[in-house]
């Protein structure tokens, strides 16, 4: 029996360097105006031959990354697997750097991994759009972590429009090891607000120029997150991280999705070095990661 080649796909961390969230819509979810970036976290997602369906974890978080069907991996499996008409008779080794539960779409990155990875498996017949149909049905931030680079994403995040960057920018990520529920937050928003809220979101054109022109430092004064003051109210110390950020050693900070991790924009690698040690020290955080970004999205690379 032919058995396919074993596949790998390494698929990067995103942050939302804007983020406006719109009233709860009757589905349940929020219109979003957003702008996404990939940034350089990366997870490796591996398929290879198996007799049965079987999730393994390995990496710093490997204790944390969920073997059953409430993985993202599952699911995408699952729907690869049909589209070819074929039991998913496939092993997928999710090797975790990006952290769980913390605002980087860890889990829709290995979702979106596994998209590309199986459909690589069996042969790459679905075309690109039939992935991103399937990674519509997964979840909001899905669709991105497939192209990755830097994107507009309106309705729930899952349209997007490519925007135009130039440069690197350079990222400090507090991190935490005790996740924060996305429907919460969102929930905790929509409790702070008046019941008769109905603005809709829209991204600003001096954040869209700043990310256009390369500008850190006018990057820096236009992030923003609706979600921001909710993950505060659920994790007070992320206002005294923000706090902490607010000297000339970072161009700027925002809570990353809906959190808890903290991102903070920071004018090159070696101030990204300086500030992670100073957030280690403050004794605020449990870790510090530094980054850059735009990268692009889940892709095949030599296994
Ligand atoms: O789409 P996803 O499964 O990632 O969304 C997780 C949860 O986050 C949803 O069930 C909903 O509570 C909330 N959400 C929302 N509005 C969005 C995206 C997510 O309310 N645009």
């Amino acid at each position: 029996m032919f058995v396919p080649e074993p596949v790998t796909v390494r698929v990067p961390a995103k942050v939302n360097v804007y983020l406006g969230v719109g009233p709860r819509e009757s589905n349940g979810y929020h219109g979003l105006a957003t702008v996404f970036q990939s940034i350089s976290v990366y997870d490796e997602v591996s398929v290879t031959a198996s007799d049965e369906f079987t999730i393994v974890g390995e990496g710093k978080w490997a204790e944390r990354i969920p073997t059953d069907a409430t993985n993202l991996a599952w699911k995408a499996a699952h729907m690869v697997a049909k589209a070819y008409e074929l039991p998913a008779n496939v092993c997928v080794t999710i090797n975790k750097s990006i952290p769980v539960a913390a605002g980087l779409a860890g889990g829709s990155a290995d979702g979106a991994a596994t998209l590309v990875a199986c459909n690589a498996y069996w042969g790459g017949a679905l075309p690109h759009e039939a992935l991103v149909e399937m990674a519509v049905e997964l979840g909001s931030d899905v669709p991105f972590m497939l192209s990755g680079g830097c994107a507009l994403g309106v309705n729930r995040g899952d349209i997007l429009s490519p925007v135009m960057t130039r440069g690197i920018f350079h990222w400090v990520l507090a991190t935490f090891n005790e996740g924060l529920g996305t429907p919460e937050i969102y929930a905790r928003l929509d409790e702070m607000r008046p019941a008769s809220f109905d603005e809709a979101p829209s991204v600003p054109t001096e954040l869209l120029a700043a990310l256009a022109q390369g500008n850190a430092e006018a990057l820096g004064q236009h992030v923003f997150n609706d979600l921001q003051a909710p993950a505060i109210a659920s994790r007070p110390v992320l206002g005294r991280i923000l706090e902490f950020g607010e000297s000339p050693a970072t161009l700027g900070g925002l809570v990353s999705g809906s959190g808890p991790t903290v991102a903070f924009l920071v004018e090159s690698e070696s101030a990204a070095i300086d500030f992670s040690i100073a957030l280690l020290g403050s004794g605020l955080v449990d870790g510090a990661i530094h980054a850059h970004g735009p990268v692009h999205g889940a892709r095949v690379i030599p296994s």
